[in-house]
């Protein structure tokens, strides 16, 4: 199924004779756990350049909780692991790159213990967890709640010191550049301190995260808002799956705070969900009870929530002993305490939020995507790993395999036409508009709110055309300005990503994996069971 549609090329006015220019041999954009694996790993071949569009420790990898996982027990197999991916994939996975990123896990993530990742640990090997979804106990976690921050520290380390990286911070990249519409070479961006740049790539590779903040309710850091997956689009890059937005049951919910993940390995050691009447609910929606897949358990939350009149429902974690839970899950404990939430007598107030974008830039087993010499790794990726739904923990080990086969099929394929000889000449010229300037922020916190309340844990065709009517009316009005600074670029991305997330979750008239119609509550094997793949016209 493939839907193509028509945005502007590029967000603002070039002339790639006037301006400013760097070169490098390959381009990573982001600095997720893909972004900076792909970078060490294509820095053994050629000249590397990081840029991202904060700090290097703004991503959902720094604030990762519940782990990787991994075959790393002689009671596991990688046939079970497998099996378990297969099974929650609601059959859309691609069964070689489930087999292949299985099976290269173990090695990379022994890796990244060699390279200093303070792996919590029992008996001098890597300390494993049972989790929802996985048959046998093969989550790993670092100082508990902080995994993925740990394994950014080891990455970021290593990138660091690295003779072959560059590292541009807080370089917002504006637009993929691309020669005659199927070539990338490299991309024009925001240097805060230095203004607009292009940076001439030979290889450039997308690992610009997920796009959570297009939710007024999410887990995700701010620099999540699907800038790489709107690029892309733009460039014409095959993007699908774009439906499929995991949501997390439990995310802190205190009116006017931040909201923050709680991760779900809380109830794994035995937390209780209870409503606002202090009763369990879950066994009304699930015989697995709070260790039910997480999609259901969203699901079951919002049910509740309705049914009590509630904005929320609780963790109940009183029966935990406070030193085991300040040191099994340090940083929530932090943030707990921050909010006098005293885990032994109070409730902790909680409600799903959008989590995990499953689809994303279409890449094959190589990384490669539609476009000749960009790839993607990591959440921008749609690498076919993940099917409809993701199994916990299997994120960062897609990041991490991934990120290693962008970064070596990238700077593997640094040919002698590379950036500092050739590159083409680009302009655009964009037309002025006259029509009514919109309150970029106004928009951006509309739209959030929109997404959350059509778009959201359950869909129906009603609001989805809703949603689409009012996202393209935004649109109008934002698509046609030239804005020189990432507040306007954000917006314009986060529209194009929206409108093409609500045409895709009204295409799928069917439930299948973290997708729920409904108004078509059966997954529909016979109509949908294939992807939806969405590109831009060229030409
Ligand atoms: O609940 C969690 O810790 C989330 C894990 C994940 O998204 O893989």
């Amino acid at each position: 199924m493939t839907e193509k549609t028509e945005p502007r090329r590029y967000l603002i006015n070039i002339d790639s004779v006037s301006a400013q220019q760097l070169f490098t041999d390959c381009l990573v954009v982001g600095a997720g756990i893909a972004g900076l694996r792909a970078a060490i790993e294509a820095a053994e071949q050629c000249k590397v350049t990081i840029v991202c569009k904060g700090g290097l420790k703004e991503s959902n990898t720094w604030k990762a909780q519940g782990g990787i996982a991994s075959v790393l027990k002689k009671t596991d197999t990688f046939e079970a692991h497998i099996a378990d991916t297969f099974n929650t994939g609601c059959g859309l996975y691609e069964p070689e790159v489930v087999d292949l990123v299985v099976r290269r896990g173990p090695e990379l993530i022994e890796q990244l213990l060699r390279w200093g990742t303070e792996f919590d640990m029992v008996d001098n090997q890597i300390a494993v967890t049972l989790e929802g979804g996985h048959s046998h106990p093969r989550v790993a976690h670092a100082h508990g709640d902080e995994t993925g921050r740990m394994i950014a520290e080891a990455l970021i380390r290593k990138v660091r010191e690295h003779s072959n990286i560059r590292i541009l911070e807080n370089f917002f990249a504006i637009d993929l550049l691309t020669n005659g519409g199927e070539e990338c070479v490299g991309v024009i961006g925001n240097d805060q301190r230095k203004g607009i740049q292009i940076i001439w790539a030979a290889n450039t590779i997308l690992a610009t995260g997920g796009a959570g903040r297009l939710y007024r309710e999410t887990t995700n850091p701010e620099v999540a808002t699907g800038d790489g997956l709107a690029m892309a689009y733009r460039a014409g890059a095959v993007l699908r799956d774009l439906e499929f937005m995991q949501f997390h049951p439990t995310t802190l919910y205190i009116a006017g705070a931040t909201r923050a993940l709680i991760t779900e390995t809380l109830r794994g050691e035995g937390a209780i969900l209870v409503d606002n009447q202090g009763e369990k609910f879950m066994k009304d929606y699930h015989e697995a009870a709070e260790l039910a897949p997480r999609d259901i358990v969203s699901r079951a939350i919002l049910a509740q929530m309705r049914k009590t009149e509630s904005t929320h429902v609780y963790l109940d974690v009183r029966h935990f002993e406070k030193e085991f839970f300040a040191e099994r899950f340090p940083w929530i404990n932090e943030l707990l305490e921050s909010f006098d939430i005293d885990i032994t007598k109070n409730l902790i107030p909680v409600r799903p939020s959008a989590h995990y974008m499953i689809g994303g830039v279409k890449t094959d087993i190589s990384a490669k995507t539609s476009i000749e010499n960009l790839y993607a790794c990591g959440e921008v990726a749609s690498t076919g790993l993940h099917g409809a739904n993701r199994l916990g923990s299997n994120s960062l080990l897609e990041g991490l395999v991934f990120g290693q086969i962008a970064g070596r099929a990238a700077s593997g394929n640094i040919n002698t036409r590379a950036s500092h000889h050739r590159h083409p000449l680009i302009k655009c010229q964009i037309p002025h508009s006259a029509r009514t300037r919109l309150d970029t922020e106004d928009v951006t916190n509309s739209l959030r709110a929109l997404m959350w309340r059509n778009i959201g844990i359950t869909r129906t065709d009603q609001p989805l055309s809703e949603a689409q009517e009012i996202i393209k009316f935004w649109q109008r009005y934002v698509m046609d300005k030239i804005f020189d600074s990432p507040e306007g670029w954000k917006c314009q991305n986060m529209l194009t990503v929206s409108l093409l997330m609500t045409q895709s979750a009204k295409m799928r008239c069917e439930s299948r994996g973290v997708h729920y119609r409904r108004d078509y509550p059966q997954t529909d094997d016979k109509n949908f069971k294939k992807h939806i793949e969405i590109s831009k016209n060229i030409g």
